[in-house]
Order: structure tokens, then sequence, then C-alpha cells
């Protein structure tokens, strides 16, 4: 059983480089970065430091250019693309700025999809759906489609995808950034709930000093690598602190 202490994710050495014609860009330069089970983590930094990489690496969605990435005891960069495939089904759950809901879909035929594509049966997933449109607030908001919710709905419905197949991991790229700010803390107190009652473990990549101070933990990038880490249970003060210091 894992506790506390072991390392749901981990990353040794990551490197990703871009090629871009004659241009080779580095993204991540020897990033070390581990995750404790149960855990939320916020990732700061300036515009092209390298948060979206980090995360869509140990998401699975890409593949690093050198290094280590371990998920849930597994060596992603050993596993071929199908492996992976399975991996990033089962255990990861990814919020993006924009939502990326399915507009022909309900919300609670979006929260379906990944039970769906993993293959389970809609007898045995109908009562899970209903438990996270409830974890969200949104019972009353089932059968509307993304265009009939307000932007801070359809995060919420993105959150609940994001858990419905009880991930080791969520992996949330400025899940707050297209919302205003009464509707991002909303966001950001439901991510906080998750990871103190349920124990879920969270990697949110975020602008905002505000956000960053729902973390136990905040790590700071720099030109592809970690350059600061504040901890544990970091206030916002203190976050605006080190981005002057680092000039962020
Ligand atoms: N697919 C790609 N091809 C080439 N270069 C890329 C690609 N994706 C990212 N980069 C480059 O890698 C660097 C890191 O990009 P990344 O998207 O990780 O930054 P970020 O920290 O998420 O920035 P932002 O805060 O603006 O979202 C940038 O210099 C970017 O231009
Ligand atoms: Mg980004």
């Amino acid at each position: 059983m894992a506790n506390k202490m072991t390392n749901i994710l981990e990353t040794n050495g990551l490197n990703k480089q871009y090629q871009m014609g004659e241009v080779e860009i580095n993204a991540l330069r020897g990033v070390d970065f581990s995750v404790r089970q149960g855990e939320f983590v916020a990732v700061m930094g300036p515009s092209g430091s390298g948060k979206s990489t980090l995360l869509h690496l140990m998401g699975g969605l890409d593949t690093p250019s050198d290094g280590e990435i371990s998920l849930a005891g597994m060596r992603l960069t050993r596993l071929s693309d199908d492996e992976i495939t399975v991996i990033r089904r089962r255990q990861v759950g990814f919020i993006f700025q924009f939502f990326n809901l399915l507009p022909t879909l309900t919300a609670a035929e979006n929260l379906a999809l990944p039970l769906l594509i993993d293959g389970k049966r809609q007898a045995d997933y109908q009562a899970r759906i209903e438990e996270m449109l409830r974890l969200v607030g949104l019972s009353d908001r089932k059968d509307h489609k993304p265009d009939q919710l307000s932007g801070g709905q359809q995060q919420r419905v993105a959150i609940a995808r994001a858990l419905v197949t009880q991930p080791a991991i969520v992996l949330a790229d400025e899940p707050t950034g297209n919302l205003d700010s009464k509707s991002g803390s909303e966001i950001l107190q439901l991510l906080r709930r998750t990871c103190d009652q349920q124990g879920q473990t969270i990697v949110m990549v975020t602008h905002d000093p505000r956000a960053a101070a729902y973390a136990d933990r905040v790590v700071f990038l720099r030109d592809g690598q970690v350059v600061r880490e504040l901890k544990p249970a970091p206030n916002t003060q203190a976050i605006m602190d080190v981005m002057a210091e680092l000039e962020l």
C-alpha cells in the first residue's frame, strides 16, 4: 500500500530538446522532480521555462530526449507506446486551461468517455459518474452541454472527468488561467479538497501566486531547470518574494 512517503512520480535527469530546423531548443535541462503520494505541488516559472513540457512528459503525452520518468512504480521510458497509452488512460487525469470538453456531449457523457474508452460497461460506471457530479456540485447540470455551462462549471466537469478513473496523479496546466477570480478560487478549493479528503496527488502549473498558495509545495522552473523550491504550505507573500527574487 502506497503511503505519504512513496514517490508516486519521479523524474531523473529529464531532458527535452525540440528541433526547429537548424535550431535546437532545450526545453528541459536535467530536471529531477518528485511528487509524493497525496501531495499537491505547484509548478511556477516564466513563459517558456518548460512547465507544460514537464507536465506532458510526466503524463506520457510526449517522450523525453533523455532521462527517466517513473509513474506509479512504472518506468515510462522503458515502456512501449501502447503500454504508455494504457497507463495514461488509467493513472493520469489531465486538466487544461481551456477545459477541452467534447462540445457535442453532455456533462455526464463527457465524464463517461474515459471509462468507455477503457472498456468499462455503462451499468458499472453509472454510479461513479453520479458520485463525481455530486463531488463537483453539478448533479443538476448533468444533461447540459459545455456551451450551456459557465467557464467555472465547465472546468468542474473537466476536474470530475480527470478524477473519474481514480488516477494515481492529476496534472493540471493553468486550470484557473481562463477563469474569473471567484470561479478560480472555487476550482482551487475543489482541488485542495480532493487532495485532503481523498488523498489525490496533484501537480498544477500556474502563474498565479494565490493559486500556488493552495499547494503543499511550490517548485520554480527557469530555462528548463528547477531553480528553487518552497515548502511546506507556502503563503502568497512568500511565493511573491521568490518570484521577485528570481525575476519571474
Ligand atoms: N512542440 C514544440 N516544438 C518546438 N519547441 C517547443 C515545442 N513545445 C514547446 N517548445 C519550446 O520549449 C520551451 C518550453 O515550452 P513550454 O510550453 O514547456 O513552456 P511553459 O513554461 O509552459 O510556458 P507558458 O507559461 O507560456 O505556457 C519554449 O521555448 C517553447 O518555445
Ligand atoms: Mg505552458
